[in-house]
């Protein structure tokens, strides 16, 4: 079973989702995180298509979900802290708009939902990656409460909250307007303003829908 979450940057998908997981005893699949690993690529490449392309063919990209953790390795080595690092969140949409590389990470991910049950987060997960999922929300949250979220989740650091809003608004223009797979909300889909809800209520209310899924599937 596959369920669905997308919204943009620090609506509050990963940690709902995550807390889902734990409480469905469910898996959790962070496409977020993918795109990241492929980012941290990608810097490594010094940017250069072509080195990446050949090194994205040739690397395998491997997660883990564990202890509530999204860890994500290439060839092995955990990347998971340094994908949050400003620089992957500087280039993050501009690789995320290239069509190769949805294509290649969406084949890890079909892979990974094939063998158990999971809740992934994204943004075109309900629209074009998983338009079969049995459940799809659409998160969303005032641009000023996500960039308050996203700086707290960074720990400590020198950015500013006026660069992490900055940041967000840029990526949300970009992830809403590319060409392939665009951050859309899916005709289906649920939406939920996580301005106005408590965190608590948010997972609760997911739970609620998927539970009757849940035991259809298991029954099967
Ligand atoms: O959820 P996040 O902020 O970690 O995602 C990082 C970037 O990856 C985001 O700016 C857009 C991209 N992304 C995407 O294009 N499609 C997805 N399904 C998930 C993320």
């Amino acid at each position: 079973m596959i369920v669905v979450i997308d919204g943009p940057a620090g609506s509050g998908k990963s940690s709902t989702a995550k807390a889902v997981a734990e409480k469905l005893d469910i898996q959790y699949l962070d496409s977020g995180a993918l795109y990241r690993a492929a980012t941290w690529i990608y810097n490594k490449s010094d940017q250069n298509r072509d080195k990446f392309f050949d090194t994205l063919n040739e690397v395998n990209i491997s997660f883990k979900y564990s202890d509530a953790f999204f860890n994500v390795f290439v060839d092995g080595d955990d990347i998971s802290s340094e994908i949050r690092s400003q620089d992957v969140n500087n280039s993050v949409s501009t690789v995320a708009a290239m069509p190769e590389v949805r294509v290649f990470i969406n084949k890890l991910m079909h892979h990974a939902v094939s063998q158990n049950h999971y809740i992934a987060d994204g943004r075109d997960l309900g629209t074009a990656v998983f338009p079969e999922a049995q459940l799809k929300f659409f998160m969303i949250a005032d641009l000023e409460v996500r960039a308050q979220r996203r700086l707290k989740e960074m720990g400590e650091t020198d950015v500013s909250l006026d660069q992490v809003r900055e940041n967000i608004a840029s990526r949300d223009n970009i992830d809403s307007n590319r060409d392939s797979d665009p951050l859309k909300k899916a005709p289906d889909a649920i939406e939920i303003d996580t301005t106005s809800y408590s965190f608590e209520e948010q997972v609760a209310f997911i739970c609620e829908q998927i539970r009757p899924h849940l035991i259809a599937t298991t029954k099967q």
